[in-house]
């Protein structure tokens, strides 16, 4: 219950005022509908079916004096058109307030969605390390609308409340003790209906837990399916997928059983209650049968709106997790918030004049394991030339680039550019300086021409053709049906390896970086194609610094120095023919061994 009103009280931060309004509104639908109720009284003693005492009814009774002063014929019309008043009003409120309801509903979700997302953006990239992917888009999409439909839930349980509220005081005006009867009893009902709110919440907590793992399997299996189905996985994928939904299936059966356990449990002591109260009436009190007739009215029009209640705040305590969930992860954004500007758009690149250095720098990913994957790392990359970084598979060498972008900060030492160490103030101008190709080359699913223009909105064609063609990617392009129209990725044509590495190169080029950093970024391309990347790689670290992790240690031969890291550790530097000559050393092996292979 406490999750609720936390939930509330987070809506009414949002709102405001505005839910003040809307329960007033509420409050008059709530009224209107009770005097429409009050209405059939007079209605009924005009046909004279009953036989009404209208004097010993409290509070009512000058409504039938009212009526009863005008001549009959004209007292029909009155109630009639008093009727269809009192039933336009209604609705009328009715309309405001649900338009109002709608309007609470979109921006409180707007609200939460954007504020997620922004947390997300502002997010270090040690939090992106720690979560799954499939996670965060689940909570993104399936939770919020959970949120939203819970939101649905809360609303009509405050109008079922003020609604049942409103009766309740009529009811008590009309007849004090059967009211207070039947009201103790009701709460002995909303004692016991604890329980059913309470294992709903198990379900919802079950039920998230639940669709996680099925949303990151399927993710997962989607992206491995050429695995599966090349090694023919599909038989365990197929149990597992059976396993998830049948215990999804059990989940939500047993959910509503538990709902129609309790709805079943309301009707039926509501209606022993009121079949009680009449027979206590008639035999004991010998009441008035107005008086009855309307009590019994209100209550039997209350009942329904008590079970829709109880209905509305299962539903409500089946999606608190999905709440917790969305609040937890904005929580963690912000505990791993590295960035405190509000806006990107001010980012400014900074010109490096001199060198980008790390000095003595300690990092691991995991601070309560000793292993760490950079030790003690002194490096000076100048702000024109090539840098080469080499090494074993596993060594650190992105981890180590991760470092140089401020992605991942350093356990101990410093990353320094011109002398001035990376703050938090210089830290975006440092990646708005950098161009990085990573070692899995992705574009977004979107035309060619957007995937450059992320990089520089107002790149003209003759700009975007230039970078194509310095990645050697310009015929890649002119190849394809639209050219740079073309749609990429899941809506369009799929490019091989080493299409998709040039054109994540052209994107990278685009922005003429003061440092460009490619991760095994030719690793696909042919050996003609990479002996024309290179000679633009040339060009361009006459100008600015340019570092490459390779594997095909050719491609590193004109690279001005060469840096060599094995499990975190540099063990070498220098230029490549010094390196070269030293056979026994890490990198005289690897490039022995690579000879070897190019010789056959
Ligand atoms: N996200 C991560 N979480 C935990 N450990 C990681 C993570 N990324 C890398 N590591 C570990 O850090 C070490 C260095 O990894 P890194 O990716 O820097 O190697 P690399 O030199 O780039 O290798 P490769 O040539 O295969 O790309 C490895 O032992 C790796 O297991
Ligand atoms: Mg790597």
């Amino acid at each position: 219950m406490s999750h609720i009103f936390g939930f509330a009280r987070q809506v009414y931060r949002f709102a405001g005022p505005v839910l003040w309004l809307n329960s007033v509104a509420l409050l008059l639908v709530g009224l209107l509908q009770s005097v429409g109720l009050l209405l059939i009284l007079p209605l009924i003693a005009i046909t004279g079916l009953v036989e009404f005492d209208t004097g010993s009814m409290p509070y009512v009774g000058w409504l039938f004096q009212w009526f009863e002063d005008v001549p009959r014929t004209q007292s029909l019309t009155l109630i009639l058109a008093i009727y269809v008043l009192i039933t336009v009003c209604q609705s009328l409120f009715n309309r405001h307030q649900t338009i109002l309801n709608k309007k609470i509903q979109q921006g409180f979700v707007r609200k939460l969605r954007e504020d997620t997302y922004k947390g997300l953006l502002r997010a270090n990239w040690d939090f992106f390390i720690r979560h799954r992917k499939s996670d965060i888009v689940k909570i993104m999409t399936t939770e919020i609308a959970q949120v939203k439909n819970g939101l649905s839930a809360y609303f009509q349980f405050a109008s079922s409340l003020i609604f049942a509220a409103v009766k309740i005081v009529l009811a008590f005006l009309l007849s004090p003790w059967l009211t207070a009867g039947i009201l103790t009893a009701g709460l002995v009902l909303l004692v016991c209906s604890r329980y059913f709110t309470r294992r709903s919440e198990e379900f919802g907590e079950q039920n998230l837990q639940l669709s996680r793992v099925y949303v990151a399997g399927i993710t997962d299996h989607l992206n491995g399916i050429k695995d599966i189905k090349s090694n023919t996985l599909e038989q365990a994928h197929a149990d597992w997928m059976g396993d998830v939904c049948r215990q999804a299936e059990d989940n939500a059966v047993a959910f509503t059983r538990l709902k129609t356990n309790s709805q079943m449990l309301y009707s039926v002591v509501s209606s022993v209650l009121l079949a009680g109260a009449v027979y206590l009436l008639v035999h004991l009190f010998q009441s008035q049968p107005a008086q009855l007739l309307l009590v019994v009215l209100l209550f039997s029009r209350l009942w329904p709106v008590v079970v829709r209640m109880q209905s509305r705040l299962e539903n409500l305590s089946n999606m608190i997790p999905s709440f917790e969930a969305l609040v937890e992860l904005q929580n963690e954004c912000e505990r791993s918030r590295e960035l405190q500007i509000e806006s990107f758009s001010n980012v400014r690149p900074i010109r490096l004049n001199e060198a980008i250095e790390l000095n003595g720098v300690w990092f691991r990913y995991d601070l309560r394991k000793e292993a760490y994957a950079l030790r003690n790392v002194d490096i000076v990359i100048p702000a024109q030339g090539m840098t080469a970084i080499v090494g074993p598979s596993g060594a650190g060498k992105t981890t180590m680039v991760d470092v140089l972008m401020g992605l991942n900060r350093p356990e101990r030492g410093v990353v320094r550019l011109d002398g001035k160490p990376l703050t938090d103030d210089n830290l975006l101008s440092l990646r708005r300086s950098v161009s990085y190709v990573s070692q899995e080359p992705f574009l977004f699913s979107a035309s060619i021409r957007d995937n450059l223009l992320l990089m520089e909105p107002d790149a003209s064609d003759d700009k975007l053709w230039n970078a194509l063609e310095l990645a050697c990617a310009a015929d890649v392009v002119r190849r394809l049906p639209q050219g740079l129209d073309t749609e990429i990725g899941d809506k369009g044509v799929r490019l091989s390896g080493g299409e998709k590495q040039r054109l994540v190169l052209a994107r990278a080029l685009l922005r003429e970086p003061s440092v460009l950093i490619l991760d095994e970024a030719t690793s696909a391309l042919d050996t003609e194609t990479e002996r024309r990347v290179q000679e633009t790689l040339e060009r361009l670290r006459e100008r600015i610094a340019v570092i490459v992790i390779a594997h095909r240690l050719s491609t590193i031969r004109k690279a001005d120095q060469v840096i060599v890291v094995d499990q975190g550790a540099i063990v070498q530097r220098g230029r490549y023919a010094e390196l070269a000559n030293d056979r026994r050393s890490l990198f005289g092996r690897l490039l022995g061994q690579q000879e070897l292979v190019a010789q056959g």
